[in-house]
């Protein structure tokens, strides 16, 4: 066998891991979620299935790859040969979401610059973001800067280039994001009905459970959004874990491992919410919270930074930079999943793979951008939607692709090669496997049964 690479310890792989799960989803996603999801209720919800449900998830991918030292692509097949398929499947995922997470971080790549620069005035313009957005070139050029980082990390490799610059980002990103959150707990300000408004009136609304008139099918809801966002945020399904857990060592405590990594992506999503929460509300009342996605991170945000003069120039700086750093972590382990497949299914080299990898990604980054001007069509979607390009892509991703991959991942381990074999390679040093029957349970039965209802939901059969 070719020498693998390998993160040097556990916490080279804790960082990267953590690096790949904290991303756009933990800043624009579970704010929104739980400011709408009924404020505690989601947070409470949120924090019992990452136990549960998420712990499942994310300690059966990586024990599949440090089991196998395999990818995803190949990974599969070697546990059983009549599941070779899933690994295709799976490897799918992260080649359709690389170009368009991309496109975001040039987004994000842009906005940092503009409040660096002190056009804080001009990103709170109604209409600024739109206006970016669908010009020819300039999302196009911040696509290539960033798409262009995400290869030069990928290209030096494993130790030198994903874990050198997790251990290092990660660090300050976690001090950035407490900073912001102390901040904007001290803010004053008068929302648009007049209100007079602290930042501590922000957080009630983000923390106290509102359970006020909330029926059992409104329950479900909150269920299933945590259980959507809780997935797409521990970047399970997508390749990334089986991929970063073929470079553990095999002494390495894996268990204490996934732990941590959860427990570092709850933490910084929790926080996301004490940094947004009372910032919005302040300035904008409880209805500001009410845009979620790009809206949240790029139309309301920017008004309030912008409405709170000089000291929000360099909040704004602050938490783009921060952003910026959230997301490249998680691109780059979009790309290694990719290349980590190429390397093990085709033989390449790393610097092949992540160079031809890298032009894909480009001229479809260039086709998400064009989406918005030259290229622009209402694609119709469920639920009534439409979109552009880009969430033809994230729709593809993560609505379809990864609730099947998951629910593979469940009945393939639960049913055919057996929980043990994953308890196995987790206590093979002797560790403790804290809830295993718990695991047992999620694996056969309960997880695979949320799973379908979230894939029914999501492709709008229910
Ligand atoms: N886990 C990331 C988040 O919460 C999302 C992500 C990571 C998406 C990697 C794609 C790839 O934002």
């Amino acid at each position: 066998m070719k020498d693998r690479s390998s993160f040097s310890n556990s916490l080279g792989f804790v960082m990267a891991a953590a690096g790949s799960a904290v991303g756009l989803g933990n800043i624009w996603r579970f704010p929104y979620l739980a400011a709408k999801d009924g404020g505690g209720v989601f947070i409470l919800v949120y924090v019992i299935l990452a136990v549960t449900f998420g712990f499942t998830l994310l300690v059966t991918q990586v024990a599949i790859g440090r089991k196998t030292k395999q990818s995803q692509w190949t990974a599969y097949g070697q546990l059983s040969k009549n599941w070779k398929w899933l690994g295709m499947v799976e490897s799918m995922v992260p080649f359709v979401i690389l170009p368009y997470y991309c496109v975001i971080g040039g987004w994000v790549l842009k906005y940092a610059i503009t409040f660096i620069t002190g056009e804080t005035e001009a990103a709170a313009q109604d209409g600024y973001f739109n206006g970016f957005i669908t010009s020819q070139w300039s999302p196009i050029v911040f696509d290539v800067i960033f798409l262009g980082a995400t290869v030069f990390v990928i290209y030096k490799g494993v130790e030198s280039g994903i874990e050198r610059l997790s251990k290092f980002l990660m660090p300050i990103l976690v001090i950035m994001v407490i900073g912001i959150s102390i901040y904007t707990l001290t803010i004053q300000g008068v929302d648009p009905n007049g209100v007079k408004r602290t930042g501590l009136d922000g957080l009630a609304v983000y923390l106290i459970p509102d359970f006020s008139g909330m029926t059992f099918k409104e329950l479900i809801t909150v269920i299933m959004d945590a259980m959507g966002q809780l997935f797409f945020s521990i970047s399970v399904a997508m390749g990334i874990m089986v991929a970063y857990g073929s470079y553990v060592d095999d002494d390495a405590d894996l268990m204490k491992s996934v732990n941590q990594i959860e427990i570092f992506d709850t933490v910084v999503a929790l926080l996301a919410g004490v940094m947004i929460i009372p910032a919005v509300v302040v300035f904008m009342g409880k209805e500001g919270m009410s845009s979620g996605g790009p809206g949240l991170m790029f139309i309301t945000l920017p008004k309030v930074f912008s409405s709170m003069g000089v000291s929000g120039r360099i909040l704004g700086s602050a938490f783009f930079i921060m952003v910026i750093f959230a997301a490249l972590t998680s691109s780059m382990s979009v790309l290694e999943a990719i290349v980590s497949g190429l390397m093990d299914r085709l033989g390449w080299s790393r610097k092949r793979a992540a160079l031809t990898e890298g032009a894909i990604a480009l001229v479809m980054g260039i086709l998400v951008c064009l989406g918005y001007n030259v290229l622009y069509f209402d694609f119709p979607m469920p639920h009534g939607k439409t979109g552009q390009i880009l969430d033809i892509l994230d729709y593809i991703s993560n609505n379809f692709l990864m609730p099947v991959v998951a629910i593979g991942v469940c009945i393939m381990v639960g049913w055919f090669v057996g929980p043990d074999t994953i308890i196995k390679e987790v206590t093979k040093n002797g560790e403790k496997f804290g809830r295993k029957h718990l695991y047992i349970a999620m694996i056969r039965f309960i997880a695979p049964v949320m799973l379908i209802f979230l894939f029914l939901e999501s492709v709008g059969i229910i």
